[in-house]
């Protein structure tokens, strides 16, 4: 029976969260609490020479500064430090750890105080010598140094000889910037001292189980003593999947005070942490004159730090999207004096495919070709890479439903040929593509006799609808009310979960539910055949379904127990079962999803201000469990899209190896007045073999392409190519 699954469902958590009844990492109030405040490295490379505190200890209020000088104990051996998400390779960043400066903005000292304000005041007495070093922050400066990454990266044909043989060519540079997550929620962590060497901590997180393990591992504890929570998240967009180094420095405080600590790090701060690498690309694409691709080139150089190699595929959707018998692609990192880069948005997609998907608009030009139809020339249904077919692929939906709400065919394919009175008008699309993840999941559900189930999992709703989704999973299986339902998330003592990343978690979250619903399923038909002349006498598991209350025959409705009276019949009052979800572990297929983006820009032609005023976002991605959520996640992916076309950019100051816009004043986000028309469709693409409920996941997909699909449009309206982003008005008067 499905009531709930595939319906606009409004959030479960949407009360709490508008009444700010949602409780946030830097909002549990705790007695006794004392504040932290960081001191960051104001260069970005050498060797803390001396500390003085001796004038902040003196404010009143001030309860100790901790350095690496004094600090408690922490883990000596990287592999203690690397949480689930860090890279293999390398030695993850220690905070306070010893006198080396790596970055600009590393934490270099902790002052903790009664107050808030105090830590904060007393901060800025706390002087600090420091030994300089050379160093660098510019990729285009280190490019030349840069390695290849270590991946197995399966070029095909002979690129060289197709290219040099090609009857229409295009090879440009692109190049993305560094771009900050900035979620709105600042990182926080409020740790309890529970006494007897036990610590609750709140952190804001992608994954408490993984916080948790980190934790542990650095302070060599037990694992019953450290319990990490995490219920709500304010955004993170990749930021939280790796511990974040106010939640080392917030333990730090509570096991030197032996008292509970909160530390929020300020927007300022949060420049220290992770981000999307400045990334330059590279493509070569070899056509034929009837539009069929024949080689692909794709190149990316990338940054990392000089102490961890972080890198995501980037260069292999290019392989895999399109039909052409040669394909080679590769990725670079460069090493510069800057924190290690990290998962943001749709990581290496957004970027990768940005450049790819610019480049395939520039050889539709060369070739004289609708952009669209260069797409479906070289369409493929199958993965290119590894040459299996999808589990599902409605790309082709995409670009007719897409180009249809759009209304596509009345694009006039010259530059500058389209205008809205004094602005250019310009049509661009693009192609977009993720990979549909699955991972394992437990799922407890307890079910009580008064027909409420409660399902918990350790699994963190980032924003994106996991409490929701949950409940209308759990709801359907278990054939309860969706307001019978509770779920509990973001618990580290709960059943076992990833971090929430990747889009995987909505198929892995779900399947964990319907896979533990079954047991219990299978414990109430065992209750219900148990009772005297019972109407599910000799009723297999596969023959009943719960629904309504109750356990139904699914061939004759009349042939139902409830729920409640086959408990009741048993002198039980609640069924508790915890199950893991499994996923068929085979290559035979890929499983990805696809998006086709189509955009109107109108630019003001004197003054080269662009505004994005329609946006059709068409999606493939299996079922979508939640029509409302799954609208909100896209749209909200393409307004990261417009960021990352028309604003989005980390300044550095080089020869201060310092960011200059820290801030949200300056380093420019979408606002309200930016953001315009943009309708969602998704395609129907039944999915029977990825997995039983047929869900793919749309955390990331709704951001792919969006940029790519912006840069063409500015170029119809303007006839000017912008190949480096974020594309700002002076860009288009150059
Ligand atoms: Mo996502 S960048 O995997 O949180």
């Amino acid at each position: 029976m499905v009531n709930y699954i595939g319906t606009a469902t409004p959030r479960v958590d949407g009360r709490a969260k508008v009444t700010g009844e949602a409780k946030y990492a830097g909002e549990f109030n705790i007695s006794g609490l004392a504040y932290g405040s960081v001191i960051e490295s104001t260069i970005p490379k050498g060797r803390i020479a001396r500390i003085d505190t001796s004038e902040a200890l003196r404010v009143e209020g001030v309860l100790d500064v901790l350095t690496h000088e004094n600090r408690p104990r922490m883990a000596g051996a990287d592999d203690a430090w690397k949480d689930d998400v860090a890279p293999e390779e390398g030695s993850p960043f220690r905070p306070l750890y010893d006198d080396k400066i790596r970055f600009s903005g590393q934490p270099i000292a902790l002052v903790l105080a009664e107050e808030w304000e105090i830590a904060r005041y007393a901060a800025s007495l706390v002087r600090i010598e420091c030994e300089k070093q050379p160093f660098v922050t510019d990729l285009y400066n280190q490019r030349d140094q840069a390695f290849v990454v270590k991946k197995p990266d399966k070029p095909r044909g002979n690129v060289k000889r197709a290219y040099a043989a090609a009857d229409v060519r295009h090879e440009a540079e692109y190049f993305i910037p560094t771009e900050n997550h900035n979620p709105m929620e600042l990182f926080a962590s409020t740790v309890t001292w529970d006494g007897g060497g036990k610590l609750t901590v709140y952190d804001k997180t992608q994954g408490v189980q993984n916080v948790q393990r980190y934790l542990c591992n650095v302070f060599k504890k037990k694992a019953d003593d450290l319990r990490v929570i995490s219920p709500f998240v304010g955004g993170a967009f990749g930021s939280g999947l790796r511990p974040q180094y106010q939640v080392v420095l917030a333990v730090l405080g509570a096991l030197a005070l032996k008292r509970s600590v909160r530390l929020v790090l300020t927007r300022q701060q949060m420049y220290g942490l992770g981000y999307r690498p400045a990334t330059i690309e590279r493509l070569a694409l070899g056509a034929k004159a009837d539009g069929t691709l024949d080689a692909i080139t794709h190149e990316a150089i990338a940054v990392t730090s000089q102490f961890e190699d972080f890198s995501r595929n980037d260069t292999g959707w290019s392989a895999l999207l399109y039909r052409s018998a040669n394909a080679n692609y590769l990725h670079r990192l460069a090493r510069l004096d800057v924190p290690t880069s990290s998962d943001m948005r749709a990581p290496g997609a957004a970027t990768g495919v940005y450049a790819l998907e610019s480049a395939m608009d520039e050889l539709a030009v060369a070739l004289n070709l609708d952009p669209v139809e260069l797409r479906l020339r070289c369409y493929s249904d199958r993965d290119q890479n590894e040459d299996v077919p999808y589990t599902s692929k409605q790309l082709r939906e995409c670009y007719r439903q897409g180009a249809d709400a759009f209304g596509w065919d009345k694009r006039k394919p010259e530059p500058r040929s389209m205008r809205d009175g004094s602005e250019l008008v310009g049509w661009g699309m693009a192609t977009g593509v993720w990979e549909a993840l699955q991972m394992p999941v437990a799922a407890r559900i307890v079910l009580t006799a008064n027909g409420h189930a409660e399902v918990s999992c350790a699994a963190s709703d980032i924003g994106t609808g996991t409490y929701t989704i949950m409940a209308q999973v759990a709801a359907d299986t278990l054939g309860l009310p969706l307001e019978n339902i509770t779920v509990k998330l973001g618990d580290s003592t709960l059943p076992q979960a990833p971090v929430e990343g990747g889009s995987w978690m909505a198929a892995s979250a779900s399947h964990a539910v319907a896979t533990t619903a079954k047991e219990i399923r299978k414990e109430l038909l065992a209750l219900a055949k148990a009772m005297k002349n019972s109407p599910l006498a000799g009723a297999k598991l596969e023959d009943v379904v719960l629904a309504d209350g109750k356990v139904v025959s699914k061939h004759d409705e009349g042939r139902a127990v409830s729920i409640a009276d086959a408990m009741r019949h048993a002198a039980v009052d609640r069924i508790e079962k915890q199950k893991t979800n499994s996923f068929p572990d085979d290559a035979s297929h890929a499983r990805n999803t696809h998006s086709a983006v189509f955009v109107e820009v109108k630019v003001d032609e004197q003054l080269g201000v662009i505004r994005v005023t329609r946006v059709v976002s068409a999606i493939a991605a299996g079922r979508i469990l939640n029509t409302q959520t799954a609208h909100s996640q896209v749209m909200g992916s393409v307004v990261g899209g417009i960021g990352m076309a028309l604003h989005e950019e980390t300044l550095y100051d080089h020869r201060f190896g310092r960011i200059m816009n820290a801030n949200i004043a300056e380093y420019h986000v979408p606002v309200n007045a930016d953001v315009q028309d943009i309708k969602v469709i998704f395609v129907d693409e039944p999915d029977e073999v990825i997995n039983p409920l047929g869900i793919k996941g749309l955390g990331e997909i709704g951001i792919v392409g969006v940029a790519a699909a912006i840069a063409n449009a500015v170029y119809h309206a303007t006839g000017k190519r912008v190949r480096d982003l974020p594309i700002t008005l002076d860009k288009l008067q150059r």
